[in-house]
C-alpha cells in the first residue's frame, strides 16, 4: 500500500514554512521585538526551519554568530538552505535539547537565548535544559521563551488532543476510551507536557530570574479541512498517528482535517488558546 502525501509530508515534518503561518510564526515577531541593544550572538533552541535565525540575522547587523539547534534532520536541512547566504555568521546543529551538546563557539555565552513552540517536546525533561541554558547565557544575557497553555480536562487532554479525539471516535473510537488509547499507545497528551503557567513559573524560577511575562491569545483559523489536514501533519507528524494502524493512517490525518473543519464553520475558528512570552535573566 503507497502512503498518502499527508503521511509522507508527516514523516519529513515537510511544509512548515507554509504551515506555521497559521500558528508558530507569531511568537518568532513577538520574541524578536523584544530584543533590545546590539546583540553579538544569538542562540535558537528547536530552531525549526531556521526561520527566526533568519529574521534575527536581517533585523540585527550586530549579530555575528546565530546559532540554531534542532533534533529533526529534515528541518535542519531546509534551514541550511534558507540561511546559505549567512555564511560564518551561522552554525546549526542537530542536537536533542534533553541532552544539549557543549557549545565550543560560545566561550562568553550568548546575549540571547530563544526558544520557541518547543519546550512542551521536552517534558518531562525540562529541567536539564533549563539548567544547562542558564549557563549558555551570558551575565547579562537574556533567555526568550514561549510557553502554550491549553486547557485540559480530568485525563489531562485538551488542545490538539481534543481535535484528535473527535478523529479518533469518527473513525470509530468510543469517546469514554480515548484517554486510554492514548496511554496504551505511548502518546502523552499535549495538554499534558504543556504544564500550566503557575507550574512553568516555579519551575523556569528555579534556574532564572523571571524578568516579566506577557500573554496574547493564538488562534488558528482554517478556509478547508485540507489546509488544517496539512497543518498538523507539519507540526505534530506521526506523533499521533501512531496511535493507529498504518493502514488507517491516511484517513486519521483526513479525519483530523475535517475535524477542524467541523470547529471552524461551528465556532469561527478551530481552536484559541493562551500563548506566555517569559524574559528571563541569569540568577547570578
Ligand atoms: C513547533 S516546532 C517550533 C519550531 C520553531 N522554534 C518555531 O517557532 O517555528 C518545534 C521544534 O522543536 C524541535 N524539537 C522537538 N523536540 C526536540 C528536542 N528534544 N531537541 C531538539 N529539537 C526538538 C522539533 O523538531 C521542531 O522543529
Amino acid at each position: 500500500m503507497t502512503a498518502s502525501a499527508t503521511e509522507i509530508q508527516a514523516r519529513t515534518l515537510a511544509g512548515y514554512a507554509h504551515a506555521s503561518a497559521l500558528r508558530q510564526i507569531h511568537d518568532r515577531d513577538w520574541v524578536l521585538d523584544r530584543v533590545t541593544g546590539e546583540p553579538e550572538v544569538l542562540l535558537d533552541l528547536g530552531s525549526g526551519i531556521g526561520q527566526l535565525l533568519h529574521e534575527a540575522l536581517e533585523r540585527h547587523p550586530s549579530l555575528r554568530l546565530a546559532v540554531g539547534l534542532e533534533r529533526s534532520e529534515h528541518r535542519i536541512a531546509e534551514a541550511a538552505e534558507l540561511l546559505s547566504a549567512r555564511g560564518d555568521r551561522v552554525r546549526l546543529h542537530r542536537a536533542d535539547l534533553t541532552a544539549p551538546p557543549e557549545l565550543p563557539e560560545l566561550p562568553d555565552g550568548a546575549d540571547v537565548v530563544t526558544m520557541t513552540s518547543v519546550l512542551h517536546w521536552l517534558y518531562p525533561d525540562e529541567e536539564r535544559t533549563l539548567d544547562w541554558i542558564s549557563r549558555q547565557l551570558a551575565p547579562d544575557g537574556v533567555f526568550l521563551l514561549t510557553t502554550y497553555h491549553p486547557d485540559r480536562d480530568a485525563h489531562g487532554l485538551g488542545g490538539e488532543d481534543d481535535l484528535v479525539r473527535d478523529a479518533l471516535v469518527a473513525l470509530g473510537t468510543e469517546r469514554s476510551a480515548v484517554p486510554s488509547v492514548f496511554s496504551d499507545g505511548g502518546v502523552l497528551p499535549i495538554a499534558t507536557r504543556t504544564r500550566t503557567e503557575s507550574e512553568l513559573g516555579a519551575l523556569l524560577e528555579r534556574f532564572f530570574h523571571v524578568d516579566s511575562s506577557l500573554e496574547r491569545d493564538a488562534v488558528v483559523t482554517v478556509e478547508s479541512g485540507s489546509q488544517y489536514e496539512h497543518f498538523h501533519a507539519a507540526t505534530f507528524g506521526d506523533y499521533y498517528a501512531r496511535l493507529l494502524e498504518p493502514a488507517g493512517r491516511a484517513a486519521f490525518f483526513t479525519a483530523v482535517g475535517e475535524s477542524a473543519w467541523r470547529r471552524q464553520r461551528e465556532r469561527g475558528r478551530v481552536s484559541e488558546m493562551p500563548v506566555r512570552l517569559w524574559r528571563l535573566t541569569p540568577r547570578r
